[in-house]
C-alpha cells in the first residue's frame, strides 16, 4: 500500500482537502467556497463554524478509504482571528479576517503613543490592522460573549490552524490549543526570539495570555486527529501558516531563496537563515519555520489585492465571465493604452502600508475597453512586485530569481511580464499549488517519512518553467511611472 498525507488548505477564499502521494503528486482533492461577509466597508468576517463543516466535508470527499493516510498536514489564511468557548467548542463572534481594517483607529493609537518602533523591532511587524492582536482586542472590547468567555476562563483565541486542529483533535473532548511557530509570528504577540507569547505585548494590546494557544514546532508529533472524525487516529504532523507553507512548497530552503505567491493576495517572502531579519524598508520580519525548537526567519513583502482584483472584475463589474480570461484580452491589445490600475481596494500593504488607500483606475480613454482594463489589472501585479523587489534589494535581500505560484500564477502572460518589470528570470513549478505541498513536505517529514525538507522537496517536487526578462528598458521606465503616478491618487 501507498502512503499518502492528507493535507487540509483553509484559505481566504475557498478550503480544501488533498491527498497527496510521496511522490507529490495529488491523488485526490476536494474543495468548497467560503462564504465572505462585508458587514461594513472595510470589515470582512468568516463564520468558522462554516470553516470546519466545509473542511470536513472535503475531508470526508477525500478521505473515504483512509487506509492509507499516514499523517495530516494543514496549511492557512493567515492573522485571521477566531474566538471560541472551550466548554460548548463553538466560536463566539464572526472570525475576523486578515483583510479585516476595522483596528485602524487603534494601530493609529498605538502609533501615535509611540509603539511602533518596539514592536517592530520584537516581531519583526508593524502596527497594521492586518495582524491579528488588534482583532484579537476588538473582539474583547465589542463582542460581549468574548468577554464573558474571557472572564469565565473558556476563551480560546486562535488562527484557522488553531481552531482547525482543535476540533479535529477532539475539540471540547480535550482537543489540542496549539498554533506553529510561522502562524503565531503574525499576531503581533510573539517576539521573533522568544519561544512563546510574550507578556509585555499581550498586556500592550489588552489579550490575555491565557486565551492563547501553545506555540510549536512546523513539523512533528503535534497532535492527534480523533477517531470519531477520521475513522481511526491520524497524527497531525504538519502545520504553516500558507505563505510560509508555499515558501518551503518552492523549497526555498537556503537563505536569499524568494518566492511570490499570486492568490486572494500576493505575498513574497525571502529565506533569511537564522537571524533574526531586521527590515528598514517597511517589510515585515517573519517565522519562515520552526524545527526541533530553532528557527530560519523570512522577510517577507505583503500585498493586499492580486487574484481578489480579477475577481472584483468579474463578480462585481461582470467585465469578465472567467479569471482566465484576462491572459487572452491582455494579449489582444499591444499595451493597456494609458490604462492603470492601483488595487488598493483594501488599502495598501508593503512597502507603503496605507489602510486608508483605495483604488485607483487611471488614464481611461473612450478608447479604453475590456482588454486595456484586463491588461492594467494583471500589469498591477508586476508593479506592485516591483516595488517589493525595490524595498528587499535596499534592505539587502536582492533576489537572483524570483519562483511564482498560487493560482493566479498560471496566467503565462503575467508570469512573462513580472519577469520583464523586474529584469530577474521567474521561475513557475507545473503545479502551481505550492502551499499544499509545501503542507505536505512538512507533514511527510513531521511523520519520519523523509529525513528533512531538503530530502523531500527532492521526492515530491515536479518540474519548473522558466520566464526570461525581455523588455526595454524605456518600456519598463514608462510602465512604473505611470504606476507611481497613479499610487499617489490612492
Ligand atoms: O496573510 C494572509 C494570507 O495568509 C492569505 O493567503 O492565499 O488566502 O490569499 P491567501
Amino acid at each position: 500500500m501507498t502512503e499518502t498525507i492528507l493535507v487540509l488548505d483553509a484559505g481566504t477564499t475557498s478550503t480544501r482537502a488533498m491527498l497527496f502521494a510521496l511522490d507529490g503528486t495529488v491523488r485526490k482533492s476536494a474543495s468548497r467556497p467560503i462564504t465572505q461577509h462585508y458587514p461594513r466597508p472595510g470589515w470582512v468576517e468568516h463564520d468558522a463554524a462554516e470553516i470546519w463543516a466545509l473542511t470536513l466535508e472535503c475531508l470526508r470527499e477525500v478521505a473515504a478509504d483512509n487506509a492509507e493516510i499516514a499523517a495530516i498536514g494543514i496549511t492557512n489564511q493567515r492573522e485571521t482571528v477566531v474566538a471560541w468557548d472551550t466548554g460548548t467548542g463553538k466560536p463566539l463572534a464572526r472570525a475576523i479576517v486578515w483583510q479585516d481594517r476595522r483596528t485602524a483607529a487603534l494601530c493609529e493609537e498605538l502609533k501615535a503613543a509611540g509603539h511602533e518602533a518596539e514592536v517592530q523591532a520584537q516581531t519583526g511587524l508593524l502596527l497594521d490592522p492586518y495582524f491579528s492582536a488588534t482583532k484579537m482586542r476588538w473582539m474583547l472590547d465589542n463582542e460581549p460573549a468574548v468577554r464573558s468567555a474571557a472572564d469565565t476562563g473558556t476563551l480560546a483565541f486562535g488562527t484557522v490552524e488553531s481552531w482547525l486542529v482543535f476540533k479535529l483533535s477532539g475539540g471540547i473532548q480535550g482537543g489540542a490549543h496549539i498554533t506553529d511557530a510561522s502562524n503565531a509570528s503574525r499576531t503581533l504577540l510573539l517576539p521573533l526570539a522568544g519561544a512563546g507569547f510574550d507578556n509585555g505585548l499581550c498586556d500592550l494590546f489588552g489579550v490575555p495570555h491565557g486565551t492563547l494557544p501553545q506555540v510549536t514546532d512546523n513539523h512533528g508529533a503535534l497532535a492527534t486527529s480523533g477517531a470519531e472524525i477520521t475513522g481511526r487516529k491520524i497524527p497531525i504532523t504538519g502545520l504553516a501558516g500558507d505563505q510560509q507553507a508555499a515558501t518551503i512548497g518552492q523549497a526555498c530552503l537556503t537563505p536569499g531563496e524568494s518566492k511570490s505567491t499570486y492568490g486572494t493576495g500576493a505575498f513574497v517572502l525571502t529565506n533569511m537563515g537564522s537571524e533574526v531579519p531586521r527590515s528598514d524598508h517597511r517589510l515585515l520580519g517573519t517565522v519562515l519555520m520552526q524545527q526541533d525548537g530553532t528557527r530560519t526567519y523570512a522577510l517577507e513583502g505583503s500585498m493586499f489585492v492580486a487574484g481578489s482584483l480579477v475577481q472584483w472584475l468579474r463578480d462585481t463589474l461582470g467585465l469578465i465571465d472567467k479569471s482566465a480570461e484576462t491572459e487572452a484580452l491582455a494579449r489582444s491589445v499591444d499595451d493597456s493604452g494609458g490604462v492603470t490600475i492601483v488595487p488598493a481596494l483594501a488599502g495598501l500593504g508593503a512597502p507603503h502600508w496605507r489602510s486608508d488607500a483605495r483604488g485607483v483606475i487611471a488614464g481611461l480613454s473612450f478608447a479604453s475597453g475590456k482588454a486595456e482594463i484586463a491588461r492594467a489589472a494583471l500589469e498591477s501585479m508586476a508593479h506592485q512586485t516591483y516595488d517589493l523587489a525595490a524595498a528587499f534589494a535596499a534592505d539587502g535581500a536582492s533576489w537572483e530569481i524570483l519562483k511564482i505560484d498560487g493560482g493566479m500564477s498560471a496566467n503565462d502572460w503575467m508570469a512573462q511580464d513580472i519577469a520583464d518589470v523586474l529584469g530577474v528570470p521567474v521561475e513557475r513549478p507545473a503545479d502551481v499549488e505550492t502551499t499544499a505541498l509545501g503542507a505536505a513536505m512538512l507533514a511527510a517529514v513531521g511523520a519520519g517519512l523523509f529525513d528533512d525538507l531538503a530530502t523531500a522537496a527532492d521526492a515530491m517536487r515536479g518540474k519548473v518553467t522558466r520566464f526570461d526578462p525581455d523588455m526595454t528598458a524605456a518600456v519598463r521606465e514608462e510602465r512604473l511611472a505611470r504606476y507611481h503616478k497613479a499610487l499617489g491618487a490612492a
